[in-house]
């Protein structure tokens, strides 16, 4: 299972990369503006941080400036991955990017037909977001499970990359259903590092040392 790193926060991609947490990044427009720097200048810097595919998303609706804009940015590394929104402009960029080499992730899915088009489409990787799935009371993780089953009755090449990713437990389902990748914000890596029982057995374990050494 592959572990994205949901940032555009370069100082939390160069933590994630001394852990050992970074198969790749994922941004959005949201995570780009909450950094407070430029699109262009963010992206190139994490681009070379890392080998792994780094998601950058296109702005426009329309699927002819997509194709621009995403043309645009799959230039500035080769690890770049145009991120488009699910619509049918999307479709039509994603269709396109296929057929010239770029790789795509297809973000803001939220049903398995959804997933269905994009797959179809070419798309490299297919986001769902399940953190805003369980916001509204559906199931985030049981959509994961049925993309997942969906691809492999058409041997469908896209990834399934989980998104919105809430908590440690997505992460955990996600890697009992096989979900390919998860993109995971930073502060979540450090909530599976802990267990109640790893902090208390390291503090008596320390506190027997210390009683020892005063004998
Ligand atoms: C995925 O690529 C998105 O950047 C992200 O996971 C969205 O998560 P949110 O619902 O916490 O904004």
């Amino acid at each position: 299972m592959k572990f994205f790193i949901d940032t555009a926060e370069v100082s939390e991609i160069k933590l994630a990369l001394e852990r050992g947490w970074v198969d790749g990044v994922t941004t959005n427009p949201t995570l780009i503006a909450k950094s407070g720097r430029p699109f262009i200048d963010v992206i190139k810097e994490i681009a070379k941080l890392t080998s792994g595919p780094v998601s950058a998303e296109v702005i426009s609706l329309k699927a002819d400036e997509m194709i621009k804009e995403g043309t645009e940015l799959a230039k500035i590394a080769n690890n770049i991955v145009v991120k488009v929104p699910m619509c049918e402009d999307g479709m039509i960029a994603v269709k396109k990017f296929t057929a010239m080499g770029i790789k795509t992730n297809v973000t803001l899915v939220f049903s398995v037909v959804q997933a269905l088009l994009a797959a179809k489409a070419g798309a490299s990787m297919v986001s769902p977001f399940v953190g805003r799935l369980d916001d509204i009371g559906s199931d985030g993780m049981g959509l994961i499970a049925d993309i997942v089953q969906m691809y492999q009755n058409y041997d469908f090449k896209s990834e399934v990359l989980v998104a919105s990713v809430r908590s440690p437990m997505h992460i955990q389902q996600a890697a009992l259903i096989g979900a390919d990748i998860a993109t995971i914000p930073y502060k979540v890596m450090q909530q599976m590092t802990g267990h109640p029982l790893t902090t208390s057995g390291i503090n008596s374990f320390l506190a027997d040392w210390n009683k020892a050494q005063t004998k």
